[in-house]
C-alpha cells in the first residue's frame, strides 16, 4: 500500500513538472491568466486556442499539427495554448468549460460599426468562443480558422460605385483599393484591413470591371481620373494585382510599385500614410512575440527591434 502511494506520488510529481508543449515555439503563445485576456480579447484578430494537458495522448498527437497550423496561420489568425495541468491555469480552463483534452477553441472578435464615430464605437468586448469539432488534421483546422477571420474588406462591383467611393469627401478615411483578377479576397488582405481598422478602408475591385464607360470617371479629381484612364489601358487584362491608396481629402493617390505582395512589404507601404494598431513592427506585435518566446534571449532581441517599431517609417 505504501509502495503504491509512493508510485502515485511520483507520477503526480511528474505531472506537476511536465513542460509546456510550446514554450520554445515562436508561433504559438503559451497563455496564463495573466496574458489570456490581453492576447485573446484585446485584439481585432481571431485566435485559435488549444487547451491541453501534457500527459494526454491525443494532445501529444496534435502537437505537430498545431505547430504546422500556427506557421500556416501566421499573420492571419493568432495561435495560442493553455496548459490546463498547471495549477495557475486550472481556473481559466474551468471558465471556458474545458472538459476533455485537447479542446480546440476559436475566439472571434465582435464586429465594429465603422460608420459610428470612434467615441461611439463600443469598446472591444469579449470575443465569441466556438469549439472546433472538425477533424484534428492540418487542412480542415486551418480552413476553419481562416473562415472565422472577420472581414472588413468591401468588394465594389461597378466602376460607377467605385468612383462614388473615391470622389472627394472631407474628413473621411484613407481608402485602399486592390485591383485584382481574383474573385476571392485573400486572408492576408483581410488581415491588413484588421491592422488598419478604423484608419484605412479596404476595397477590392475586379480588373475586368474597369472596362466600363469613361463617362463614369467625370466626377473624379483630374489626377485620379488620369490614373483610371491608365488603368483602363493597362490593368483590365492584367493577371497582376495593383494596390492603390486614395486620400479623398487631399485628392492624392499612391500606387504600390513593389514587386512582392507579401505582408511585410505591403505593411511598409501602407504605414507611410497611417499608423496601424496591430500587425508587424507594432507594439502589439512586440508584446505577442514576448509572450510567445517566453525566454530572456528572445526578449532582448525584441528590445533591439524597439527603435524600428516606434518609428515604422525607418523601415523603408
Ligand atoms: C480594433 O478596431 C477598433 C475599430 O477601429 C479600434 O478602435 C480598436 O482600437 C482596435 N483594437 C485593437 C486592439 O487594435
Ligand atoms: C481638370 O482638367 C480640365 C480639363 O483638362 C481642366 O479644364 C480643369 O481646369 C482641371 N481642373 C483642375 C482642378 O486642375
Amino acid at each position: 500500500m505504501k509502495f503504491l502511494q509512493l508510485c502515485l506520488a511520483l507520477v503526480g510529481l511528474q505531472y506537476v513538472t511536465a513542460q509546456n508543449f510550446y514554450d520554445k515555439n515562436a508561433d504559438i503563445a503559451e497563455l496564463t491568466p495573466k496574458t489570456f485576456d490581453k492576447v485573446v480579447h484585446r485584439t481585432n484578430y481571431t485566435t485559435l486556442v488549444e487547451f491541453y494537458a501534457p500527459w494526454c495522448g491525443y494532445c501529444q498527437q496534435l502537437k505537430g499539427i498545431m505547430k504546422k497550423a500556427a506557421k500556416n496561420l501566421d499573420g492571419i489568425v493568432q495561435v495560442a495554448s493553455v496548459n490546463c495541468d498547471e495549477a495557475k491555469n486550472k481556473q481559466l480552463c474551468a471558465q471556458y468549460r474545458v472538459e476533455g483534452f485537447p479542446t480546440l477553441m476559436v475566439f472571434r472578435p465582435p464586429k465594429f460599426d465603422l460608420n459610428k464615430s470612434p467615441e461611439d464605437r463600443i469598446r472591444l468586448g469579449n470575443h465569441a468562443s466556438e469549439v472546433y469539432k472538425g477533424e484534428r488534421k492540418l487542412r480542415p483546422l486551418v480552413d476553419f480558422c481562416v473562415s472565422r477571420v472577420k472581414n472588413y474588406v468591401n468588394r465594389i462591383q461597378r466602376l460607377e460605385k467605385l468612383v462614388d467611393t473615391l470622389s472627394a469627401k472631407p474628413n473621411s478615411r484613407l481608402k485602399a483599393v486592390l485591383f485584382s483578377q481574383k474573385e476571392k479576397i485573400s486572408p492576408m488582405y483581410k488581415s491588413l484591413a484588421l491592422d488598419w481598422l478604423g484608419a484605412i478602408d479596404f476595397h477590392v475591385f475586379l480588373n475586368s470591371k474597369l472596362r466600363d464607360s469613361a463617362d463614369h470617371l467625370k466626377k473624379l479629381p483630374n489626377d485620379t481620373k488620369d490614373l483610371f484612364l491608365t488603368l483602363q489601358e493597362t490593368q483590365v487584362e492584367s493577371e497582376l494585382s495593383k494596390l492603390v491608396i486614395f486620400d479623398t481629402e487631399t485628392q492624392k493617390h499612391y500606387v504600390y510599385d513593389g514587386s512582392s505582395f507579401d505582408k511585410a512589404s505591403l505593411w511598409r507601404f501602407l504605414s507611410q500614410w497611417a499608423q496601424s494598431r496591430e500587425g508587424p513592427f507594432t507594439k502589439r506585435q512586440a508584446y505577442l512575440d514576448g509572450v510567445k518566446s517566453n525566454s530572456k534571449k528572445v526578449r532582448n532581441k525584441n528590445k533591439k527591434n524597439k527603435a524600428a517599431e516606434e518609428n515604422p517609417h525607418d523601415e523603408l
